[in-house]
């Protein structure tokens, strides 16, 4: 990833530009929350780096900056947005048809999203099942198709007056695909770009302009669009940081916040239920079985890693994880999560946890949007390059090198990523063994 300690971090001067590829309810409730905190209307609720602190040295030292504050952010009033999307509506009325915000919150930003108007997008009905796009591009290659990604990104630079822009895919979710020979190198891939090959989908045409452009990229969906040999070998070679994938929000937030808790307190799992009633696109979408399998894969790998069965057999082998998610129209955007859990205890005594989370997607996933831009932005600034596995904090399915098991536990992935910042800076990492204060 490049890092080095107490490195120089090139200022964050002037603007810093968001290109979005898809504009839906993710991204227009960024959108509207970014511009409600600039005009005082909000606070940036759910934003580790806008309302989270870092403790810096020993505990009595009381050295506790926020995040904002310790290392050198852009400020949420230099952030400009661009969008692609394969329908027309600017972010005002995506955001209507969305449904997150009350229309009362919509009014009162309303001529910052109605300024956001989606460039065409890159799209291809087998990739995502449910769509029909309208507002598409057409090329002789994917090539091509590339290219006038790369041409948007440059134009966009030049009207918002901007060198330093950050990418997060906040489009549909594409299809469950493993990677082929075409992703397995670079070359190989800008050959298959050239040649129309099938296994390339849109995501992944997107992240290759924005790293070619040198613009860090951080995937928000389950599909691989960055996560494949070509475009890590890409990203190191322009020294650009990339992210992903699967924004962590809802049913997964509360998987990783749990099972290290049964875990560190050697409590056996016999079996964890979950299931989603959602009624937005996405949950269109994800009724498509091929959607929904890329989804599928990227939630059930969690409690295996953070349980390790291999290393805990008496505790948790061979228990059963069931995830569904059902597209139930009425609830818009406000999905419902149960979770039936069923444990074990002193003596193997059966007992059950039930979860039932009516949150809210987009407002769990706006924040993550805005500190992986934030961050993406800072670490290109500090030049980090490639996989920034510190930010698997934010992540359902965090990208990882190649033969390393991704770490889930959400309080290992916020300790990593604080020590990143201090390591960044220069300051002593914590290790919390705190055996100074007796000696
Ligand atoms: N909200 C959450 O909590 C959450 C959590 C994890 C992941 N995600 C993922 O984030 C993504 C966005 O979620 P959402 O709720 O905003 O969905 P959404 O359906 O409201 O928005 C997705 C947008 O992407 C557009 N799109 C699809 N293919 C495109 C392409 N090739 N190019 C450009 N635009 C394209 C769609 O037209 C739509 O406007 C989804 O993949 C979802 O699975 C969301």
């Amino acid at each position: 990833m490049g890092i080095t300690k107490g490195t120089t971090i090139r200022p964050a001067q002037g603007k810093l530009g968001v290109l979005l590829p898809g504009l839906g309810a993710v991204a227009t409730t960024f959108i509207a929350g970014v511009e409600a905190v600039r005009k005082g209307l909000a606070k940036p609720i759910g934003s580790l780096t806008q309302m989270g602190t870092i403790r810096l040295g020993k505990r009595t030292e009381n050295r506790v900056p926020r995040i904002a504050d310790f290392v050198p952010l852009a400020s949420l009033d230099d952030l400009v947005f661009a969008a692609w999307d394969i329908f027309p509506d600017d972010a005002y009325q995506s955001a209507v048809t969305a449904g997150v915000l009350s229309k009362e919150d919509l009014e009162r930003v309303r001529p910052l999203l109605e300024s956001v108007r989606p460039m065409p997008g890159v799209f291809d009905p087998a990739y995502v099942k449910k769509l029909h796009g309208t507002h598409v591009k057409s090329g002789r290659s994917k090539m091509d198709l590339a290219e006038q990604l790369i041409d948007d990104i440059r134009r966009f630079q030049r009207e918002a007056g901007t060198d330093r822009c950050v990418a997060i895919w906040c489009g549909s979710t594409e299809v469950y695909r493993e990677p082929t020979a075409v992703h397995a190198s670079l070359s190989a891939f800008e050959k298959g770009l050239h040649e129309n090959d099938e296994h390339i989908a849109p995501s992944a045409i997107y992240a290759y302009a924005c790293i070619r452009a040198g613009v860090p990229y951080a995937n928000g969906a389950p599909n691989l669009s960055v996560d494949f040999p070509a475009l890590i070998e890409l990203a190191r070679r322009q020294g650009v940081p990339i992210a992903g994938k699967d924004f962590k929000t809802g049913q997964t937030l509360m998987k990783t916040i749990l099972a290290p808790g049964l875990k560190a307190r050697a409590l056996g799992l016999l079996g964890w239920y979950s299931t989603n009633i959602l009624g937005n696109r996405d949950g269109e979408v994800l009724d498509d079985p091929e959607s929904f399998k890329s989804k599928e894969v990227s939630k059930l790998g969690v409690l295996e890693h953070i349980l390790q069965p291999h290393l805990y057999p008496d505790l948790y082998k061979d228990f059963c994880h069931v995830v569904r998610i059902n597209y139930y129209p009425p609830r818009g955007d406000n999905k419902e999560g149960w979770d039936n859990i069923d444990i074990f205890g002193w003596m193997g005594y059966p007992m059950q946890i039930k979860i039932d989370f009516l949150c809210r997607d987009s407002i769990l996933a706006a924040p993550i949007v805005l500190d992986l831009t934030l961050l993406l932005d800072l670490a290109q600034r500090a030049g980090m390059y490639g996989i920034q596995e510190w930010l698997s904090f934010y992540f359902k399915s965090p990208m990882t090198a190649p033969g390393l098991y991704p770490e889930h536990d959400l309080f290992i992935q916020l300790m990593k990523l604080k020590n990143t910042l201090r390591y960044l800076r220069g300051e002593e990492l914590i290790t919390h063994l705190g055996a100074e204060y007796y000696d």
